[in-house]
């Protein structure tokens, strides 16, 4: 039997526990199948006394991430605390440069530091492994990283935050307005006091960042993502998606096109008959296109406690078994300096279908004048819809939906400024753009 994996947990918490107990109630299967024993050397977090439901005294406590990083005699060491900077950053880095092996979660500090970990990880040797960041227990990253080497990817798409997908199931199901369903999901526990970074889909953007990267070797560029959240989305943008055979998702898309690479995280309209238009509540999904295998859609856990765990112990597991000295994969699938500077696609080039929903004025001629702009910027429809039939006599506002083939977005940003200077629309138009999955 091989010597036991030492490992250092960094934060204790909803993931850190989990993965705390795992691995001391499995103890004996785990090595069974990594062929040693995988013990917990070392633990950190911010308060020593707390009960975290496992018996972690045979394990040295470190008051400071980053003293255990360095000191701790460990051979992986696992960031479960969190935050792009310090002590995450500084402490993965210690631990990479004494060629310690690293396993996290933490999404926002690859989407912040992602090269120079990986480019510190190869200089010295040792593996950074991050399942769990994206999708949390879906095993995208190896997908990805490893299983689809050779394959030429085109886009990656996914609903990658539980919480907006919670949101918008719950809308739709139970005809509920959005600060509703905010509502009953913080009571549950699914969104935080301050939901701003998951609904605004920031979240999304930081996941997504990665992906990019490892779907087109592209360096990591988090902050140039083109970004809309769901808290504009109405229970009426629900119904007449539905209506037509659409459903809402927040997606995150990074797609190859010939001006660059799009990464875009907004709500999306999804064909009601799709598999991913069938995800619904906290679960999480994500497709991957590419040329030699097809279409891979991946569904599943995408966090809590125990479904990210099982993702953190994958990537410790993969360093149980590894043999020493053998060669490392790359962390971002291949070396650090041969990523390609990341070129930003434009979205005003961005192709795809549109659905738009205006509410206007009950005048004559307002129909045709819509038309009119349609044609006028060279957009097709698909459907176009007039809902809430007025009576003769009523003054009240109608809504017309049109639903576009696929088009260029800067020329539906020219029809609608045109549709507005006309003067009859009653509030802002609602405009989200529809994805196709490949075999849709
Ligand atoms: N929760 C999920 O479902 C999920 C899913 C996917 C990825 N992740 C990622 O997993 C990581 C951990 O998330 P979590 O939900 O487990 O967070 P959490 O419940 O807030 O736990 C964070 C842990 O880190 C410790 N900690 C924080 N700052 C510290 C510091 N300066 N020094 C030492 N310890 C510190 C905390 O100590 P105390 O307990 O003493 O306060 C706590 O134990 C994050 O990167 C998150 O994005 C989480």
């Amino acid at each position: 039997m091989a010597d036991a994996l030492k490992i250092g947990i960094a934060g204790l918490g909803t993931v850190g526990a989990s993965l705390a107990k795992i691995l001391v109630e499995r103890r004996d299967m785990l090595q069974t199948t990594c062929g040693r024993p995988i013990e917990i050397a070392a633990v950190t977090a911010r308060s020593k006394g707390r009960d975290r439901g496992v018996d972690l005294s045979a394990a040295e406590w470190f008051d400071d991430p980053v003293a255990l990083a360095r000191e701790a005699k460990i051979d992986v060491f696992v960031e479960l605390m969190g935050g792009a900077g310090d002590p995450a950053h500084a402490a993965v880095k210690a631990a990479l440069s004494r060629g310690v092996h690293v396993v996290t979660a933490n999404k926002a500090l690859l989407a912040a530091h992602g090269v120079e970990l990986a480019g510190i990880a190869e200089k010295h040797g040792s593996l950074l492994n991050y399942e769990a960041a994206v999708a949390g227990g879906i095993p995208v990253i190896k997908a990805l990283r490893e299983s689809l080497t050779g394959n030429t990817i085109s886009r990656v798409y996914g609903i990658m935050n539980g919480t907006c997908n919670y949101i918008l199931t719950k809308m739709e199901k139970e005809g509920l307005s959005f600060e509703a369903c905010l509502k009953e999901a913080q009571r549950l526990g699914y969104a935080e006091a301050d939901p701003a970074f998951d609904i605004e889909g920031n979240d999304t953007a930081h996941k997504l960042s990665i992906l990019t990267t490892l779907a087109f070797g592209t360096r990591i560029s988090a902050d140039d993502i083109y970004l809309e959240g769901i808290t504009n989305i109405s229970i009426d943008d629900i119904r007449a998606a539905a209506d037509l055979g659409y459903r809402i998702k927040l997606l995150g898309v990074a797609q190859k096109t010939d001006t660059g690479v799009e990464q875009r995280v907004h709500p999306t309209m999804v064909p009601l008959d799709s598999v991913i238009a069938q995800v619904d509540g906290v679960t999480n999904a994500v497709a991957i296109e590419s040329d030699i295998l097809g279409e891979l859609l991946m569904v599943g856990p995408g966090a809590g406690g125990n479904a990210t765990a099982s993702a953190v112990l994958g990537d410790i597991a993969d360093i149980a078994k590894s043999r020493p000295g053998a060669q490392t994969v790359p962390a971002l699938g291949r070396p650090a300096a041969a990523l390609a500077p990341y070129k930003r696609a434009q979205i005003r080039k961005h192709h795809g279908g549109y659905f738009i929903r205006l509410s206007v004025e009950d005048r004559t001629g307002v129909f045709a004048s819509i038309a009119r702009h349609m044609a006028e910027n060279g957009i097709s429809l698909e459907s176009i819809v007039q809902r809430a039939q007025a009576t003769a006599e009523s003054t009240d506002p109608k809504t017309i939906i049109l639903v576009t083939h696929a088009t260029m977005e800067d020329s539906v940003r020219k029809a609608v400024a045109s549709i507005k200077s006309d003067g009859y629309l009653v509030g802002e138009p609602q405009v989200i753009r529809i994805e196709r999955p490949k075999t849709a």
